[in-house]
């Protein structure tokens, strides 16, 4: 696989990073990120919120940190000394982690009610965040509405990672372990270089397919391309190099993706065979036609007389995504699959995930009214392999385009779970 490079932590030296840290009890973690980012030569403004200091004291960040912890906004001392709209320009970036719930509500509303959120207003940094909750609170529509709309407006959110939390419950919603973190900030400083472009390449099919049945007539189906050219623009957006496959669709091309027509399936197939053992991740995301006709007639096919029944023979066509996934490990990319089904989300895309052999698959509720085929929004259940077996997170109803956000978003980082460099 043409795998992401590695992100060395020799990129974070000399970086001014404002560490931002919520209420949350994973916020005792936050103090082993302090001590990973100064020992990798960064300087470290730490803003805590007032809840974050039930869990862990200014002193201790303090002291590890070497400056003073900022806690309040309307602290006239700390204003003098460095005022907020000053320490906001200070900051190459800002982290926040933990990233409560609450947070991210507040930050998706723009608010700016305390010191944490008026700076991130107030900042044109990049901005990164570890989410930490308990594992429905992560699952609940309204988080998910705010981790779409949060990425939609440049947030970079590391994890979480699943697993027991403090709670006693098992499930995402951890923060990612404080390496991971550390290591997902210097993987944004890295310098891209031309000998080591760090922009992966993602290939995704998007729309149908076309079988012809004679010169004018063909076999396929309603899909207009909108969810594949979303993950396009989105997957562009995040800092990927994007070659999208398209069946014919009546679509203009995201502004940075490079774009290859096709019409069957086996055009499809072999577009795709081509570029995904470059690539980093496949993403299929067309609605790929089953069967073709045997063999498409010359001329156009006659009307008969003497029966009211006409019978075409069909073939099958080759399963794209299986033959992308079942390429060698060594040039085998991430792959993500779809699944369009109309009961038992969960079960058939956990079957097609292993049947398939894919890495992660959207899956997606045809029956429901208003999202899916044809329409600009959509929800769906987004299911992963991980050690521990498979993991899964629903997307509520929301548009394409903010549901391309997520899907990236969760792939990339699973693609990207970074290795630790001390
Ligand atoms: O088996 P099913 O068509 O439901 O699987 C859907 C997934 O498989 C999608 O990711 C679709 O792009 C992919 N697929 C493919 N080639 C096919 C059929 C489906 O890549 N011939």
């Amino acid at each position: 696989m043409a795998s992401l490079p590695l992100s060395p932590l020799s990129s974070l030296a000399g970086k001014r990073l404002l560490l931002g840290i919520s209420a949350g009890i994973a916020a005792y973690k936050s103090a082993l990120i302090v001590r990973l980012l100064k020992q990798a030569g960064c300087e470290v403004r730490v803003v805590m919120t007032e809840g974050a200091q039930a869990f862990i004291t200014p002193l201790t960040l303090q002291a590890l940190s070497g400056e003073p912890v900022r806690t309040s906004l309307l602290d006239p001392e700390a204003e003098a000394g460095m005022g907020h709209i000053e320490l906001a320009r200070w900051a190459d970036a800002i982290l926040i982690a933990p990233a409560t719930a609450d947070l991210m509500a507040r930050l998706v509303h723009g608010m700016a009610d305390d010191l944490l959120t008026t700076l991130c207003l107030a900042s044109d940094a990049p901005k990164l965040m570890a989410p930490a909750m308990n594992q429905a609170m992560w699952r609940h529509p309204a988080t998910q509405r705010n981790v779409a709309q949060l990425a939609a407006d440049g947030w970079q959110l590391i994890g979480p990672a699943a697993g027991d939390q403090a709670c006693g419950d098992v499930g995402p919603g951890r923060m990612s372990e404080p390496e991971a973190v550390v290591n997902a900030v210097a993987h944004h400083f890295k310098p891209t270089t031309l000998a080591q472009p760090s922009a992966p390449h993602i290939v995704i099919t998007a729309g149908p397919t076309r079988e012809a049945l004679d010169p004018v007539r063909y076999l396929s189906n309603h899909s207009s391309g909108k969810m594949g050219y979303a993950l396009a623009a989105q997957a562009t957006a995040q800092g990927a190099r994007v070659t999208l496959i398209s069946g014919p669709v009546n679509l203009p091309t995201p502004q940075g993706v490079e774009r290859i027509d096709v019409e069957t399936a086996a055009q499809m197939h072999q577009e795709a065979l081509r570029l995904a053992p470059q690539a980093a991740m496949f993403i299929g995301c067309a609605a790929v036609a089953d069967y073709r006709a045997a063999s498409a007639a010359e001329h156009k096919i006659k009307k008969t007389d003497d029966s009211n029944t006409l019978t075409l023979t069909l073939v099958k066509n080759p399963d794209i995504i299986a033959d992308v996934a079942a390429l060698p490990a060594s040039t085998r990319p991430f792959v993500v699959g779809f699944a369009a089904e109309t009961q038992d989300l969960a079960h058939y895309a956990e079957d097609k995930l292993t049947r398939k052999g894919l890495d992660m698959i959207v899956a997606n509720d045809v029956s429901q009214q208003g999202q899916g085929f044809g329409s600009d929004d959509n929800a769906a259940l987004l299911l992963w392999r991980a050690p521990s077996g498979t993991e899964q997170l629903a997307a509520p109803h929301q548009t394409k385009n903010q549901l391309a956000t997520l899907i990236i978003h969760q792939a990339l980082s699973l693609l990207s779970t970074p290795l630790l460099e001390l």
